[in-house]
């Protein structure tokens, strides 16, 4: 029984549902049945498939990838923020590693949503990694664009790998300043992009195929889309960092990237000088977008937006983004 608005929502597992089952969640419903049913097909659904323990357990400290990278870039998230004392809150969880993280370094509550509550792949897969570490959760099954949770509740909000998963990112990111304390912290991390002269559709069709047949839900947008999200919710935008890792030289890696290239063209086979014009044309014609993302990214130390070869990045390439931002006081 909820005792703010006095609604009984059944427990599962030891797991509150707490959500409406209205039309709004059907399409969670999908995300969800479409995940089993994705790690089914990859032979994940059992203990020796994915994770089994050890893994799950220290994970992102795990010594291969691509958990080696990213257990790297959560460190760099993590390095100036006081977890101690914190309520924090894991959305998007899947099995709910960083809540763990969080409960263990002192978080005063460390929360977990997500829309599957599996025991091997999903949110159930909690109890016995809190067990293992010595730590209490809160596992809840809820939608992240409807966050079960009251307003000014939590200090941190972290989501991984999960906002590109959300029908409407602008929905999920308000929710996030609705539960955030005045200068409470979102982390956003490893959010897949797409390149400024994409089509959104025809990227999904390249690299999520296989999601998609499952009913799993899945966008690209652009870095841009991603940072106005964030702002259009009341949030300043304090970092930006590309690629796992958050090494932001990764980045140098991706102008060699086959985003680069106009799509469906081999670039190597293209003379030089046809070669220099076009990304001539290119560059011209996504001037806008660029000037976009100068106004929408923080200033470095330095008082610079950002370099050059973070712009080119994010206009050409397709990094993974990673945010730091706080909710307006
Ligand atoms: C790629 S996984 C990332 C899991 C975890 N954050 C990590 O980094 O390992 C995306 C997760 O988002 C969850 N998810 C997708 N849509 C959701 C929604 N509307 N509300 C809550 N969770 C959602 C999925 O069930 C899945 O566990």
């Amino acid at each position: 029984m909820c005792e703010t608005c006095n609604a009984s929502y059944p427990v599962v597992d030891g797991i509150p549902h707490i959500h409406l089952d209205d039309h709004t969640w059907r399409s969670k419903k999908a995300e969800s049945a479409g995940r089993e049913a994705l790690a089914a097909e990859l032979g994940q659904l059992h203990y020796e498939g994915i994770g089994a323990p050890p893994v799950d357990f220290e994970i992102p400290y795990i010594p291969h990838e691509p958990w080696a990278t990213f257990g790297r870039g959560f460190d760099k998230l993590f390095g100036d923020l006081e977890i101690g004392g914190a309520d924090t809150l894991d959305i998007g969880a899947g099995r709910p590693w960083a809540a763990k993280q969080f409960a263990l370094r002192g978080a005063r509550s460390a929360t977990a949503v997500d829309v599957n509550p599996h025991p091997v792949v999903g949110l159930g897969r909690g109890w016995e990694m809190a067990a293992e570490a010595g730590v209490h959760l809160e596992l809840l099954v809820g939608d992240s664009e409807r966050l079960p949770l009251a307003d000014n509740s939590m200090d941190i909000c972290f989501i991984s790998a999960a906002l590109h998963h959300s029908n409407f990112i602008r929905n999920l990111t308000s929710e996030m300043a609705r539960v955030l304390r005045p200068g409470g912290v979102a982390v956003v991390a490893n959010e897949p992009t797409r390149a400024a002269f994409e089509d959104e559709a025809t990227v999904l069709n390249e690299v999520a195929q296989l999601e998609l047949r499952h009913g799993i839900t899945e966008r690209r947008p652009t870095a841009a889309e991603y940072l106005e999200a964030m702002l259009a919710a009341g949030f300043d935008i304090e970092q930006v960092h590309l690629g796992p890792d958050c090494r932001d030289s990764a980045i140098w890696t991706r102008l060699k990237a086959p985003a680069l290239v106009p799509p469906r063209q081999d670039w190597a086979s293209i003379k030089t000088p046809v070669r220099i014009a076009r990304a001539i044309r290119t560059r011209w014609r996504l001037w806008p977008f660029e000037h976009r993302l100068r106004k929408v990214l923080p200033r470095s130390s330095s008082g610079a937006r950002s370099s050059h070869a973070e712009m080119i990045s994010l206009v050409y390439g397709r990094p993974d983004i990673n945010i730091v931002a706080r909710v307006a006081r």
